[in-house]
């Protein structure tokens, strides 16, 4: 039946190339979706617990203990290319358009920093390293229209999208869309995972092998902390390892990233989701699981070539359900999303590298962007580096809801505050601080339904909690 549907779907496309990209992208999500059912049918498919064990010390090597100076030899940028993930929108900030366009730091957003450092990186050591960014139906136009501005920079930006598939109907598991040029909710893009596809795809993979790039850097779009490391790239090249997953000590604070596990002889990457729940404790017990993926991940080009053209990358399926409104109702949805970093396991020498915790700085919210847009960082040619004088790890920074949004913590927090010395803030409700704060120690300020607290200019705060007028 699905099968039928997906056909009608193809027929509902006139232009021929269209068709034929479209084709294969229904054809990708119809094997993705028979072997979740497959999957979903066989109870044995889960991971047997036991059989999972730390990884080897050949298999997670530490940063620290490659030989540094493989910093030194800038050679082998002639065989490097630098890919964001630029799939996902700024929802989860309340922001419109591609995430990559929010502004993060001096006027520059996620996407101007990229550029600025791939440019530096190419003046720096006269090198032509090219970005490549894998957009989605989602970001594809408005991110277009704002790479313009680079066309006359050092710079060779490349964009291609990744592939479009239906959401299904959570009950009867039938597509949502009735045709190509269905609404855009009816549609989503199946994750990072659809990476190596996509290159594929898009022919970007073939230009990039002939002209003699070997490696492929990839990292998310909002990690900050990503940037090229002559190390690592000359480590991979190296051992001939074909895949490198950068990895960064777990703290309390991040117990649910994926981790890298030792499965029949094999790295692999356990993500919580596929975590017994009887096990879960355990798999957030960071003396145990260690550390976790950044997301950070360099590959081999002809390995992703190899591996996609036998049709041998299998990545676990995330099923991800939804709610969207269709002709004024509630409907339930579910999508099949895939992650890159679970394809580890397909690549030979494949193994992490644990790095300094500066080279995983996400901004997930606008705790996040508080940090990021701080004192306790400063641009150097679009990369950040946190402030000499701080010691110890980044502050704990937790937001209430009125600034989940971009707009509502841009009205309360319009000048950032000084932070090179706090420990912990806490703020939640309608709160307003003004010009030339300073915070330290631990701050905590809350602010009851209906009230409002304003912080003066130039106050200083250190060890304070603030309720209502009240002050402890
Ligand atoms: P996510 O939204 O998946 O963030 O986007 P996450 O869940 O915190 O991180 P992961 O999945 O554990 O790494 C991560 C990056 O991937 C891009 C987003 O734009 C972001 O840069 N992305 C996500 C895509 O390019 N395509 C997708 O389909 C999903």
């Amino acid at each position: 039946q699905m099968r039928n549907v997906l056909n009608k779907l193809a027929d509902s496309v006139k232009d021929e190339e269209k068709r034929q990209r479209f084709e294969n992208e229904l054809d990708s999500f119809f094997s993705l979706f028979r072997r979740y059912l497959i999957e979903k049918s066989q109870s044995n498919n889960a991971l047997d617990w036991e059989k999972i064990k730390s990884p080897n010390p050949e298999e997670v090597v530490s940063y620290a203990k490659i030989d540094p100076e493989l910093a030194d030899n800038t050679e082998n940028l002639s065989k490097l290319a630098v890919l964001k993930l630029n799939g996902g929108l700024g929802t989860s900030m309340g922001c419109v358009g591609p995430k990559s366009v929010i502004e993060v730091r001096d006027g520059n957003t996620f996407l101007d920093l990229s550029v600025r450092q791939i440019e530096y990186l190419n003046r720096n050591y006269d090198s032509d390293v090219p970005l490549l960014l894998m957009n989605s139906f989602n970001t594809d136009k408005d991110t277009e229209h704002l790479i313009k501005k680079y066309s006359s920079n050092r710079i060779r930006i490349r964009s291609f999208n990744q592939s479009r598939f239906p959401r299904v109907y959570k009950d009867s598991l039938l597509p949502v869309p009735t045709e190509f040029d269905d609404a855009l909710d009816a549609w989503y893009p199946p994750g990072h995972g659809d990476l190596f596809e996509a290159l594929h795809a898009s022919g970007e993979l073939d230009a990039l092998i002939a002209q003699g790039r070997e490696i492929l850097f990839v990292s998310n779009g909002d990690n900050l902390g990503a940037t090229v490391d002559l190390k690592i790239l000359n480590h991979m090249l190296d051992t001939g390892a074909e895949y490198i997953m950068e990895l960064t000590d777990k703290t309390r604070a991040d117990v649910k990233g994926g981790t890298l596990i030792n499965y029949d002889g094999q790295v692999r990457l356990l993500e919580v989701a596929q975590v017994p729940k009887e096990h879960i404790d355990e798999f957030k017990n960071i003396r145990k699981f260690k550390n976790f993926n950044t997301n950070n991940l360099w590959i081999n080009l002809k390995a992703i070539k190899r591996l996609v053209e036998s049709s041998t990358l299998e990545m676990e399926i995330i099923p991800n359900q939804k709610t969207i409104i269709r002709g004024g109702h509630e409907i339930n949805v579910l999508q099949l999303e895939t992650a890159c970093g679970a394809a580890i396991r397909h690549f030979n020498g494949a193994h992490g590298v644990v790095v300094p915790r500066s080279r995983f700085l996400p901004v997930k919210t606008c705790s996040d962007l508080l940090l990021v847009k701080s004192d306790l960082f400063h641009l150097q040619h679009g990369a950040l580096v946190i402030d000499e004088d701080r010691f110890g790890p980044n502050p704990l920074i937790k937001l209430g809801s009125h600034f989940k949004k971009v707009s509502g913590f841009s009205a309360r927090i319009p000048h950032i505050p000084k932070i090179v010395e706090l420990d912990h803030l806490t703020i939640t409700g309608n709160v307003f601080l003004g010009k030339n704060v300073t915070l330290r120690g631990t701050v905590i300020i809350v602010c009851s339904d209906g009230q409002k607290i304003d912080i003066p200019n130039g106050s200083v705060l250190e060890n304070v909690v603030i309720t209502g007028n009240l002050q402890i």
